[in-house]
């Protein structure tokens, strides 16, 4: 969008969050609150975004990254002192200044766009984007005058008993006309109860300037601001629930959305069913006809097609098409399957690549391995991979038959198609087409229990 800059607050404490963590960097559906407030800004095209820091200033810019410029608000001095801050580091061609505040995470990009196509529309100096509170406790109240135009905003702690009446609030949006703005914020006296600079008494100082201040109106559920635990709850079902209507849209069949947690941007192709208690967070792909769950969680993780997985974790890791996961298994990072994969049941795999169709199908720990493909890993079978300094490489060659309960002792190789007998401790590489077995020989006592119990008998 041609002309507007974007600022946005994110300078506050946040106190009533009782916590260390600034405000705006809780998370809800895995993105920071401010993120949410950003991607928006980002869907309506504008790309100078300035973001006010002060509060725990460092983490936020280390979290948001480079693609901001940063304004720093070192005192908290106010709604208005912020944005006085930032105006400076906006550039010259940037004639309109959409404001928001960083806690305000649920704002769709279609109610920003309308905001600032009503002020353009109006010729306004100002456009506020409000909304009708049922409750509307803590929020800053529109004042209109007789002709029904906007006259002020006025503060909770400011307001009089009638004016808390009113259930008109500001969702703490706007768009101005760049110079009006910076006229009027430069005016702004603290004298108000909180002693604060308020953005929120530049309507009144436009209005007295005789220039007209348009509002528009968004839906309750878009405008609410996160300024405690309970609300970033709120805030989490509600963009939980627009994922599940995303990927709905999307031809994804969610069996019960108010189970399913996904987080914000997640990727899921078509004709996937999704159970409940299943959760896809962060960078995460999911690839098309696949079952996920029920009991399932995968951490910034690619999974091909018809993928079938369920109660099991998948973290950082790789799965091809045709897989068959759980239940209950755990793939840690760095692991790498090929197509048609079974990694079954209370089996651990870390940092493994495995080859197409092979098997570990029950009870296992597999670490830092390669395995080929067509590969069978016995029940029980463990890689030793950490000698108590450092991790060493198993490699198993294709086709190779892993026994089961077989330990095998990394550095080492079992080579193509070898075969390592049940219980066996693999100390030593096993040439391709070997067998491999360790382990005492059987003895066998012939009636050795009636033996027993005569022997009882005899005391
Ligand atoms: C503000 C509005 C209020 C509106 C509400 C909507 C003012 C004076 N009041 O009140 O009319 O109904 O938002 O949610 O603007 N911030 C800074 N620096 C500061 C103070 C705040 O950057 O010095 C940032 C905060 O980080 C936050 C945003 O501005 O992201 C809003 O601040 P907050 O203290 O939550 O304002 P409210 O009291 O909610
Ligand atoms: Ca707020």
């Amino acid at each position: 969008m041609q002309g507007v800059g974007a600022i946005v607050l994110a300078a506050g404490q946040g106190k009533r969050m009782k916590s260390d963590l600034p405000k705006v960097l809780h998370r809800a559906a895995g993105v920071p609150l401010v993120g949410h407030v950003l991607n928006s800004v980002a869907g309506t095209g504008i790309t100078e975004v300035i973001v006010v820091v002060g509060q725990g200033a460092d983490l936020v810019r280390r979290a948001l990254g480079e693609g901001y410029k940063y304004a720093l608000q070192e005192e908290p001095r106010g709604t208005g002192d912020a944005v006085m801050k930032a105006l400076p580091l906006l550039s010259p061609e940037c004639r309109e200044v959409l404001v928001l505040c960083g806690d305000t995470p649920l704002l769709t990009t279609a109610s920003l766009v309308r905001l600032i196509e009503v002020r353009r529309e109006a010729g306004a100096a100002a456009a506020i984007l409000t909304s009708i509170f049922e409750d509307p406790r803590g929020y800053g109240r529109i004042l209109r005058g007789e002709d029904n135009l906007v006259r002020a905003i006025v503060e909770e702690s400011d307001a009089t008993g009638e004016q808390k009446e009113i259930r008109e609030i500001n969702t703490g949006t706007y768009v101005f006309d760049r110079e009006a703005l910076e006229r009027t914020v430069s005016r702004l006296q603290p004298d108000n109860r909180q002693g604060e600079y308020y953005l929120t008494d530049c309507i009144s100082l436009l209005r007295a300037d005789g220039l007209a201040v348009a509002a528009v109106s968004a839906p309750a559920e878009e405008t609410a601001g996160i300024n405690t635990r309970r609300e970033l709850a709120a805030a989490e079902r509600i963009l939980r629930r627009r994922e599940c209507e995303r990927l709905m849209e999307e031809g994804v069949t969610i069996l019960d959305p108010d189970t399913t947690y996904l987080d914000h941007g997640v990727k899921v192709g078509r004709d996937t069913v999704i159970y409940p208690f299943t959760f896809v967070e962060g960078a995460t792909t999911v690839g098309k006809g696949c079952v996920l769950g029920p009991g399932t969680r995968l951490i910034n993780s690619t999974l091909g097609d018809n993928v079938e997985i369920q109660q099991s974790l998948v973290v950082e890791s790789t799965v091809g098409d045709d897989c068959r996961i759980g239940p209950y298994a755990y793939i840690r990072p760095g692991s790498i399957l090929a197509e048609g994969v079974k990694v079954g049941d209370f089996v651990e795999l870390k940092k493994v690549k495995v080859g197409k169709g092979s098997k570990i199908p029950h009870l296992s720990y597999v670490g830092d391995a390669v395995i080929g493909s067509g590969v069978n890993i016995g029940a029980g079978t463990i890689t030793c991979n950490y000698d108590g300094l450092t991790k060493h490489e198993t490699r198993i060659g294709d086709g190779a038959f892993i026994g089961s309960n077989t330990n095998l002792v990394a550095p080492v190789t079992v080579g193509e198609n070898a075969v390592t007998g049940a219980g066996s401790t693999i100390t030593k590489d096993v040439p391709p087409g070997a067998l491999a077995v360790e382990r005492a020989r059987q003895v066998v006592v012939p009636d050795w229990a009636k033996k027993k119990a005569e022997k009882g008998k005899d005391k």
